[in-house]
């Protein structure tokens, strides 16, 4: 099915979801939301663009404290609106969760977009109807505190399908019953992603989505204002020399993780090769550069923050699903991130991701450690 499709590098993104969707018509209502996040992903790139012209309104903080309890960038509250927006008016999203919002939100739409939406984020005020087929999960401005200086930022997205067990029933009366209702649907694990896709504005911009059969990259071109499919079939390097952490957090690792760092950085680790070091501090930015180039990227436990910092829903589990698609694996240390049953929409999650042959030396390392 997808071979026919992934040869023809050039194919513009809407063509290739359009033949997705012919080959596998199951998958049509997902090709609808992918048409959403094309768009939306070339408006945010427009927008990161021009954000720092002195005409521009929209630099700097917001002035508000997201439920991470980070200041908020006026572009996440931006970028969080327009995909809200784009998602919501194709009818097919039932649930969506994001990093900029303190819960999962139980969408309203008769599938029209050009209805009148019964409801509004404001009041939150939740008329529950029968609701689309897709569970959508994203973090809108990834790295968005490196947005001001120009560094890379990105947009990460999975897509997950209505939990069965969870049909919204006609009797839920109040709002917090509705939410625990929505709650159950975005909270899978990432084996049950249907999708995970991320977009990174960079020297170019680059849209990167797997489907569960391979990763396909996709690149923006300006002139045509499309993207265009510029790797088909993603595969990472099985080992690589390069590693991407926070390193000023190292003495707080847990000490397997540690170790394995100091044996790269003194080239007495599995492979002999004395790694170097690249991190950017913005997500996507690191892991597209691990997917193209090989090595590992992570941000582990530690004695301060146990789970790390980055966000198993909307960050960890579309990326790991993305890294595995490409021959890469993802794990905690000792567990594999996309089997990791979320309990909080914002739980945080150790992760270490990358070369095959690098992780398996982590997970070795954890196991030797017992
Ligand atoms: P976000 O901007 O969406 O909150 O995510 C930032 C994350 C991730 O992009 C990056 O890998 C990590 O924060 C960097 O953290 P440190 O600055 O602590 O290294
Ligand atoms: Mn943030
Ligand atoms: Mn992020
Ligand atoms: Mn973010």
């Amino acid at each position: 099915v997808f071979d026919e499709v992934c040869e023809t590098t050039g194919v513009t993104f809407t063509r290739f979801m359009a033949e997705v969707a012919m080959l596998n018509p199951e998958l049509s209502e997902l090709t609808t939301l992918f048409g959403a996040i094309d768009t939306s992903c070339k408006a945010i790139a427009d927008i990161v663009k021009r954000s720092q012209l002195p005409s521009s309104e929209t630099l700097g903080l917001e002035g508000e404290v997201n439920v991470q309890g980070e200041d908020q960038k006026k572009l996440d509250v931006i970028t969080n609106d327009l995909l809200k927006r784009a998602l919501r008016f194709t009818g097919k999203l039932g649930v969506l969760a994001s990093e900029e919002e303190d819960e999962p939100v139980d969408l309203v739409s008769s599938g029209n977009a050009d209805d009148k939406l019964t409801s509004t984020w404001d009041n939150k005020d939740l008329v529950v109807e029968d609701t689309g087929k897709y569970v959508c999960v994203f973090d809108p401005l990834d790295g968005s505190s490196n947005v001001d200086a120009g560094i890379p930022t990105g947009t990460i997205i999975g897509i997950y399908e209505h939990d069965e067990n969870c049909e919204v029933d006609e009797s839920i009366e109040t709002e917090d019953e509705a939410m625990a209702n929505c709650l159950a649907n975005t909270l899978q694990p990432g084996t049950k992603l249907v999708a995970g896709a991320y977009c990174l504005y960079s020297s170019s911009t680059f849209l990167v989505l797997t489907l569960g059969n391979g990763v396909y990259m996709f690149t923006l071109d300006d002139t045509i204002g499309e993207f265009v499919l510029s790797h088909p079939n993603v595969k990472i390097p099985e080992s690589s020399k390069i590693y991407s952490f926070n390193e000023a957090n190292i003495e707080k690792w847990d000490a397997p993780m540690k170790e394995t760092v100091y044996k790269w950085r003194q080239g007495t680790g599995r492979s002999g090769e004395r790694y170097s070091s690249r991190y950017i501090g913005s997500m996507v930015g690191d892991v597209h550069r691990t997917l193209l180039y090989g090595g590992v990227f992570g941000y582990p436990g530690d004695t301060k923050n146990p789970n790390g910092k980055l966000r198993l829903l909307y960050e960890g589990a579309p990326m790991s699903f993305i890294m595995e698609q490409a021959g890469g694996l993802s794990t905690t240390g000792t567990k594999r991130v996309m089997e990791i049953v979320p309990e909080q929409v914002h739980q945080r999650v150790p992760i270490v991701m990358g070369s095959k042959n690098d992780i398996q030396e982590v997970i070795d390392a954890y196991a030797a450690a017992g």
